[in-house]
């Protein structure tokens, strides 16, 4: 597939990402895996629904049309280097790790922004007070990679010398937008339970909230990213998974046993090779280990 900086603009990119988010969890995955390197929130992408809601807010709130936001971030994208109209007005989430040093560029170029922060942390930078407006929402925004991360905006778009304000209006609306994403993801999600001898994230989160004790070692189990049943429909696992020994495959039969039964449920099969992995892990599963 092609490569995103092929179009410096980033265009490409935000294509891609609208194609993705109304797609399955393998085609997240792949695009995730494509957009690499990447590190925790410097790559929660923005759900559409949430960009719009923002992008109309600094429409009525500054006058900004929409014609003049730009956004300069994406995967392999370089901001310092991005071509900025005379009169552009950024309107992106950057990558956090490094929004104290957007912030001095945008300051030190005179460039226009509204930016996405952390929102506890956002004042945390002597640049933001000096130069822009810190407004920590604390919406809890569902992320295009499932995060969920307390967010606010960092702009200096605010006339006057304000550094520090709160903002109802614009909370409650992406807080409604988020409980929206929260209502449509749950309705998307396929509901497949695996057979005994695969264990996922979601399936220890169920372990972790209902109160159930529950691990697995390493020697006892190998990391795939789908069964091959799901690999002759396109389908994944979600977040990638762990085959499992005969041994651990019962403890976690009893741990699900202990845990409120899954509902309606697609029973994935293991394939031939899954069932051979299974026979050589729980050939390293013996009671002493050797
Ligand atoms: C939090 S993500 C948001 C992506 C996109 N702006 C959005 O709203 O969905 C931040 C993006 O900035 C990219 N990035 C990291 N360093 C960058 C840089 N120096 N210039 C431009 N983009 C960068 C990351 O790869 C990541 O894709």
């Amino acid at each position: 597939m092609a490569q995103f900086e092929e179009h410096a603009d980033g265009q490409m990119f935000f294509d891609e990402l609208l194609k993705a988010q109304g797609g399955d969890s393998k085609a997240y995955e792949d695009f995730v895996d494509k957009s690499k390197p990447k590190k925790t929130t410097d790559d929660c992408f923005t759900p559409v629904k949430v960009y719009e809601c923002v992008a109309e807010w600094v429409t009525e709130k500054y006058g900004v049309e929409r014609s003049r936001m730009v956004r300069p971030f994406y995967p392999n994208g370089d901001y310092e280097a991005y071509n900025y109209p005379s009169d552009a007005v950024v309107v992106d989430n950057p990558p956090f790790s490094i929004i104290t040093q957007i912030v001095r560029f945008y300051a030190r170029q005179r460039i226009k922004f509204f930016l996405f922060a952390p929102s506890l942390t956002c004042i945390s930078s002597e640049v933001t007070v000096e130069t822009a407006c810190a407004i920590p929402l604390g919406a809890t925004i569902p992320y295009a990679n499932g995060a969920e991360v307390n967010t606010g905006f960092i702009t200096n778009l605010e006339s006057g010398d304000v550094c520090l304000k709160s903002e109802p209006e614009l909370f409650k609306r992406l807080e409604a937008i988020a409980d929206e994403i929260r209502k449509d993801t749950k309705k998307q999600l396929p509901k497949y339970t695996y057979p005994d001898h695969i264990v996922t994230a979601a399936i220890v989160q169920q372990y972790s909230k209902y109160g159930v004790p529950y691990a697995v070692s390493r020697k006892v189990c190998k990391r795939i990213r789908e069964l091959h049943a799901q690999q002759e429909v396109g389908k994944a696992i979600f977040g990638g998974g762990l085959l499992l020994s005969d041994k651990a495959a019962a403890e976690r039969a009893a741990a699900e046993r202990a845990a409120a039964e899954r509902a309606a449920a697609t029973q994935w099969k293991l394939s031939k090779w899954e069932l051979d992995e299974v026979k050589r892990l729980s050939e390293n599963d013996t009671e002493d280990g050797t």
